[in-house]
């Protein structure tokens, strides 16, 4: 087992481009920690700096408390599973999990314990003995894994493991790599570029843009307290709504029309500031015809003219065009390219209850939540309105949650496990005849 912490790493590329750039992070024993960005933000090359597969431009990286700038990958003993599973086609299922476990010349007995439990972790027993090319892609990553469940690694480093996926298998694997994760419970570094894998899987989520690290925080820290506009418009989907704001002290006004700030908090965090942007998550609308009375005094109610309706049964999604200055359209274009985001910046989306009768080019009265709005400073995207309280109580639970989760797990497998490790000890210490055979 192993805690990772990585202190100020730089990579440079030979162009000089920083593609990491000043990361620091630490990574708890048995945590599961996911590394999203949009895609070329530097994910891919920080992993690859933790295990060694990278040189480190500047900066430290430690394993459990050692520094391992210079130590060479294999000396890590972290597991690595990519994106295209690198599985040998000639051999066989059994041959591809034991894969690692011949390099290091194990006994065979130990070998085969070690490839039977894994495989059945993995629910691949009955396929051991067929070849890559007749299994299925959800499978085969399967055996992916498999191979770096028996080298028993201090670590797993995942690279997008599940975009070869489609949809569907891609859901399945995300469960069963939570699932296979929480019974080993082995420290795990997950790159996706994907926020619904961010979101689900991860103890933590950090966020890059650019090479720099921008929050790391719980799911629901990510998307209740973002630090900033990038942070704000990349987690959630369909994502966060930014609307130009300007400020009078508790007086806003949008192109939705005006309201007032009831939070004094928010008040006293954007004075002195003018023109914000404003953002609000589509949930935080509603038919002003289905607004529960007690939620009302909570928000405002506006007319709108809504251009098109998506009705998908469990929800319906509004779509309102709005009008907005140039410069504010252009910022919102950028960053909805930025996000790899098809979504039109300058139409509101919202999202209602799937009974509202709202349709295509209606004009309605809707309701929003004002409690709910965050406001953000035009110029360096910060979140003026993030509640830092919250926050600390947020990252607090999250970590009760995970610790609670990590001594269930100890407790659950204690007798198993003492079981299994007393096996593998013995082992470890039966005497290995390849031991005294020197590598060519
Ligand atoms: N070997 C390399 N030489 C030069 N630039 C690279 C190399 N590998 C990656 N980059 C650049 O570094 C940035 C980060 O890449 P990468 O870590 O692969 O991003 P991600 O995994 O987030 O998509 C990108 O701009 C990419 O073009
Ligand atoms: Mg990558």
């Amino acid at each position: 087992m192993a805690a990772i912490s990585i202190k100020n790493l730089v990579k440079l590329y030979g162009d000089g481009f920083p593609a990491v750039n000043d990361v620091s992070l630490d990574i708890q024993d048995g945590e599961f920690v996911i590394l999203v960005g949009p895609s070329g933000c530097g994910k891919s090359t920080l992993l690859r700096m933790i295990v060694g597969l990278e040189d480190i431009t500047s900066g430290d990286l430690l394993i459990n408390g050692k520094k391992v700038n210079k130590v060479a990958p294999r000396q890590r003993n972290l597991s690595m599973v990519f994106q295209n599973y690198a599985l040998y086609p000639h051999l066989t299922v059994f041959e591809n999990i034991a894969f690692p476990l011949r390099l290091a010349k194990r006994p065979e007995d130990e070998i085969r314990s070690r490839v039977t439990q894994a495989a059945d972790l993995l629910e691949l027993t009955e396929h051991l003995d067929r070849k890559p090319a007749n299994l299925s892609g959800g499978q085969r990553q399967r055996v992916a894994m498999g191979r770096a469940i028996v080298r028993q690694a201090d670590a797993f480093l995942f690279d997008e493991p599940l975009s070869n996926l489609d949809a569907k298998l891609r859901g399945q694997m995300r469960t069963e790599i939570a699932r296979l994760q929480r019974q080993l419970g082995t420290t795990t570094v997950y790159v996706t570029h994907d926020q619904v894998e961010a979101m689900t899987l991860g103890d933590r989520v950090a966020v890059m843009r650019k090479g720099v690290l921008q929050q790391v925080a719980s799911p629901r820290e990510l998307y209740d307290e973002p630090v900033n506009l990038f942070v704000a418009g990349f987690i959630g989907s369909p994502s966060m709504n930014f609307l130009p704001a300007s400020v009078d002290g508790a007086k806003i006004e949008t192109p939705l029309g005006r309201f007032l700030l009831h939070d004094e908090r928010k008040v006293a965090a954007v004075r002195g500031h003018q023109l914000l942007l404003l953002g609000i998550r589509p949930e935080d609308f509603e038919d002003a015809s289905l607004v529960p009375e007690e939620k009302r005094p909570h928000g405002t109610l506006f007319r709108a003219r809504v251009d098109v309706t998506e009705w998908l049964g469990s929800e319906l999604f509004a779509y309102v065009p709005f009008e907005a200055p140039e410069d504010i359209r252009n910022q919102l274009r950028d960053l909805s390219r930025e996000l790899d985001s098809d979504q039109l910046r300058t139409q509101l989306v919202v999202g209602l209850d799937p009974e509202s009768t709202i349709h295509d080019d209606q004009d309605v009265e809707l309701w929003m939540d004002t409690s709910a709005v965050h406001l953000f400073d035009p110029a360096t995207g910060t979140n003026l309105t993030r509640d830092e309280e919250r926050a600390t109580e947020l990252a607090r639970h999250a970590e009760e949650m995970r610790l609670e989760q990590k001594r269930g797990h100890r407790e659950e497998l204690g007798e198993v496990d003492r079981a299994a490790q007393a096996a593998r000890q013995d082992l470890d210490e039966r005497p290995d005849p390849t031991s005294r055979i020197e590598p060519a």
